[in-house]
């Protein structure tokens, strides 16, 4: 899979992208991430890609220009299957969103600053809007992190164990069950006796009434 991000401040994605689980992904090639400074695209040799907003009011905002020419210089070399734009306004991102993404083959995800970016970019080139949640963030990296890992971790090979992707909370609209390790006994706090026992049904028993358990307490909302 190729993600390409299209940001005015690349090196704040940098470091999300060097270690771990994304970074095997890259090792095995399995994702691949290109990183795009929107200056390169500047109107100006002073890398102005924003200005003023029509009808006054503070912040900037982003340009037709650069953007339209970066996007149709990306769209040369390859056609993307979904243009994003992360925004707050956009449609709230969730496991099920991560795993359609993780079937594509290209992205490319744009990432605002200041006040956002021109509407008319909206309309004639996003595919879709994510939102990671009901705050502003100063620019859309933060959020553009966060939707490649959970997308990048679902590429099958990225996980050691493929199936461990699948008992995440969310993949059946319930919340993980608890987990240990050892010592069984720590500070006198014990382990559940039914995970020591090593009977592979009851535990997966125990592990689905734990996980509704908690679905039901804490997020009720997902049953
Ligand atoms: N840009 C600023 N805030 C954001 C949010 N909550 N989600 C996605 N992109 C953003």
């Amino acid at each position: 899979m190729q993600i390409h991000i299209l940001s005015v401040a690349p090196e704040l994605l940098e470091s999300s992208f060097a270690h771990s689980i994304l970074k095997r992904a890259k090792e095995k090639g399995l994702l691949h991430i290109h990183l795009h400074n929107l200056r390169k695209w500047a109107i100006n040799k002073h890398g102005q890609v924003d200005d003023y907003q029509y009808g006054g009011g503070a912040g900037m905002v982003i340009m037709c220009e650069p953007l339209a020419n970066a996007i149709e210089e990306l769209q040369q070399e390859k056609k993307f299957d979904e243009i994003i734009y992360m925004t707050p306004d956009g449609k709230t991102f969730n496991q099920q969103t991560a795993n359609r993404l993780s079937l594509k083959e290209n992205i490319l995800i744009i990432c605002g600053h200041y006040k956002g970016i021109d509407e008319r970019i909206r309309e004639h080139y996003v595919t879709m809007e994510i939102s990671i949640g009901d705050y502003v963030l100063s620019g859309g990296e933060l959020a553009a992190a966060v939707v490649v890992d959970a997308i990048g971790r679902l590429l099958p090979g990225v996980l050691n164990d493929e199936t461990s992707a699948l008992t995440d909370s969310f993949q059946d609209n319930l919340l993980a069950p608890p987990v240990y390790t050892r010592p069984a006994n720590f500070n006198q706090w014990q382990v559940p006796e039914i995970l020591l026992q090593g009977d592979p049904k009851k535990i997966e028993e125990w592990r689905n009434e734990q996980s509704l358990k908690r679905t039901q307490e804490r997020r009720p909302d997902l049953l």
